[in-house]
C-alpha cells in the first residue's frame, strides 16, 4: 500500500515540534478552514475580475518563476494570452526531480485546491479549454490527490462544459510522466506529450508562442500556479510585504543534507540561508557548516562565509549561484565536497538525454576523469586535471542546448573555487536579469 508507505515515512519523526518549525499550517493559504475556494476563479468566470487585471496583478506583485528560471508570472502570462491562435494550452509542470528538490510534492498534497485554481485561472486568462497536470511518476499519491480534487471539481461544475455556469468548457487533466529527469525541462515535456521522445528542443521559440502541437501554451511549476489564488485573494500589495528586505512573498524550501529536521518550510523569501538552516534544526550534531547548494544539485556551491546571504533570485544570484529549484542541500565540515560534487555530476551524466555533443560527452569525460582522481584516495586536482574541468564546463555551459548540459559542471567547478574563507568563484550559467 503506497500511500500506508508515503504516510508512514513522512510521520516517521515529524512529531510535533517538527511540524511547527517547518511552520504548518502554511502561512500563504487565503482560503481559511471551511471557506469556499476557488474564489478568484468564481469572480474571473462571473466577470467580476478582469483576465487584464489578473496579469497586471501578477506583474504588480514581481511574483517569478518557482520551478527555477524566475521569468516574471505576469508577463508570461499576458505574453501568452496576447498570441496568436484560438487553440491554446496550459500545463502545470509537477515534475519535480532535481535532487534535493520535494516542495512541490508537499505543495501538490498539502494545496492541490491552490495549484488547480492556479493552473485554472491560467487557462481562463489565456483563453485555454484544456488543462493537464505533467506529473512526476514517482508522485502516485499526490496524483491520486489531485485525481480526488479534479473529480470533486466536476461534480461541483466548477469545471466542466459550462464552469462555474459561464458558459464556458475549462477541462483538466492529470499526464503521468513516462519517467526521467529530463521531462521535466518543458520543452521536453511537450515533446513526451506529443507522443515523441522526451529530448527538449532548441529555445526559442518558447512554449508560450509554439507550444503543445505548436499551439501558444502557458507551463508554470507548482509552486508558481499555487501562488497565483494567495495574490489575487491578498493583493499584491500584501505579497510584497511578505518577503524580507526588497524580497517578495513566501518561498517554499526542501531542506535536506546534514540538518537535524529535513523537511518542507514555508518561509518569507529573503530569509536569509543561516536563518533555514536555524529552522531546519541546525546542523546535525551542531556542526559547522561546509558549504551549501542554496538552489537545488545545478546550483552552485557557497561557502560557510556566504551563510547570511539573503533567499531571493537577485542576491544569489550576484553571488554565484541561484535560488534554482528551492532546495537547500547542507553539507557539514569535513564533507569531501569534490566527491560530493562529482555525485552530482554523476547524476546529470546518467540523466543526459544525448541529444547533443557537448552533453553527451562531456558529463562522461569529466565524470571519469574525477572519478579516477577520487578512487586514487585523493580530493585535490592537479594543474592539469584542473585546466581539462574548466574547459570541459567552459564547452558545456556555452553549446549544451538546454539547462542539464549547461550547469552538469557547475557544481564541480564552484567546489574548485571554494575555500574556508573565500567564496564560490565561478559565475553560475545563464541566470538572465529579470
Ligand atoms: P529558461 O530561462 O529557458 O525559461 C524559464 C521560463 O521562462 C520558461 O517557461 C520559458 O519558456 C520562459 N521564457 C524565457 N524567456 C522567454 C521569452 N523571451 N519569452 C517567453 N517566455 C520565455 O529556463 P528553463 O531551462 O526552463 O529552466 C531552468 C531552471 O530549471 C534552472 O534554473 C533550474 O533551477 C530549474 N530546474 C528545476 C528542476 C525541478 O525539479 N524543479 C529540475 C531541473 C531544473
Ligand atoms: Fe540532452 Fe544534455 Fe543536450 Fe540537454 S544538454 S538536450 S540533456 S544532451
Amino acid at each position: 500500500d503506497v500511500d500506508a508507505l508515503v504516510t508512514a515515512a513522512r510521520d516517521t519523526g515529524a512529531g510535533e515540534a517538527e511540524a511547527a518549525s517547518r511552520n504548518e499550517p502554511w502561512p500563504n493559504d487565503p482560503y481559511p478552514v471551511g471557506a469556499e475556494r476557488y474564489a478568484s476563479l468564481r469572480a474571473l468566470l462571473a466577470g467580476d475580475l478582469a483576465a487584464d487585471d489578473v496579469v497586471a496583478t501578477l506583474e504588480a506583485s514581481g511574483l517569478r518563476g518557482m520551478g527555477g528560471a524566475g521569468f516574471p508570472t505576469g508577463r508570461k502570462w499576458g505574453l501568452v494570452a496576447g498570441a496568436e491562435g484560438d487553440l491554446k494550452y496550459a500545463i502545470c509542470n509537477a515534475d519535480e526531480s532535481e535532487p534535493g528538490t520535494f516542495k512541490d510534492r508537499q505543495i501538490l498534497a498539502d494545496q492541490p485546491h491552490l495549484v488547480l485554481e492556479g493552473l485554472l485561472l491560467g487557462m481562463a486568462v489565456i483563453g485555454a479549454e484544456l488543462g493537464w497536470v505533467f506529473i512526476r511518476h514517482e508522485y502516485g499519491p499526490e496524483e491520486r490527490v489531485l485525481c480526488a480534487e479534479i473529480d470533486a471539481l466536476r461534480e461541483a461544475g466548477v469545471i466542466g462544459p459550462d464552469a462555474c455556469g459561464s458558459g464556458r468548457r475549462l477541462e483538466l487533466d492529470v499526464f503521468v510522466s513516462p519517467g526521467g529527469y529530463i521531462l521535466g525541462e518543458e520543452t521536453a515535456l511537450l515533446e513526451c506529450m506529443e507522443g515523441h521522445r522526451g529530448e527538449p528542443r532548441n529555445k526559442p521559440p518558447f512554449p508560450g508562442g509554439y507550444g503543445l502541437h505548436g499551439r501558444p501554451t502557458l507551463i508554470n511549476s507548482v509552486e508558481t500556479f499555487a501562488d497565483v489564488p494567495v495574490i489575487l485573494q491578498r493583493g499584491a500589495d500584501w505579497w510584497g510585504e511578505q518577503g524580507k528586505g526588497d524580497s517578495v512573498g513566501w518561498k517554499f524550501f526542501a531542506v535536506s543534507g546534514h540538518v537535524e529536521h529535513p523537511g518542507v518550510y514555508c518561509v518569507p523569501m529573503g530569509t536569509t540561508v543561516r536563518e533555514l538552516i536555524d529552522q531546519a534544526g541546525g546542523v546535525l550534531g551542531g556542526a559547522a557548516v561546509e558549504a551549501v547548494q542554496p538552489g537545488g544539485a545545478s546550483s552552485n556551491f557557497i561557502g560557510p562565509d556566504q551563510l547570511d546571504l539573503a533567499l531571493d533570485f537577485g542576491t544569489l544570484a550576484e553571488a554565484g549561484t541561484m535560488l534554482g529549484s528551492g532546495a537547500l542541500v547542507v553539507l557539514a565540515e569535513g564533507t569531501d565536497l569534490l566527491a560530493a560534487s562529482t555525485n552530482v555530476l554523476r547524476f546529470f551524466r546518467n540523466e543526459s538525454c544525448g541529444k547533443c555533443v557537448p552533453c553527451r560527452v562531456g558529463s562522461t569525460k569529466a565524470h571519469t576523469l574525477l572519478r579516477g582522481v577520487l578512487d586514487t584516495g585523493t580530493s585535490t586536482l592537479d594543474e592539469t586535471q584542473r585546466a581539462r574541468i574548466l574547459q570541459l564546463e567552459e564547452a558545456m555551459r556555452k553549446t549544451s542546448i538546454c539547462g542539464l548540459g549547461q550547469v552538469a559542471l557547475g557544481p564541480v567547478v564552484s567546489v574548485l573555487g571554494l575555500d574556508k574563507g573565500g567564496a564560490a568563484a565561478r559565475e553560475q550559467p545563464r541566470q538572465p536579469d529579470r
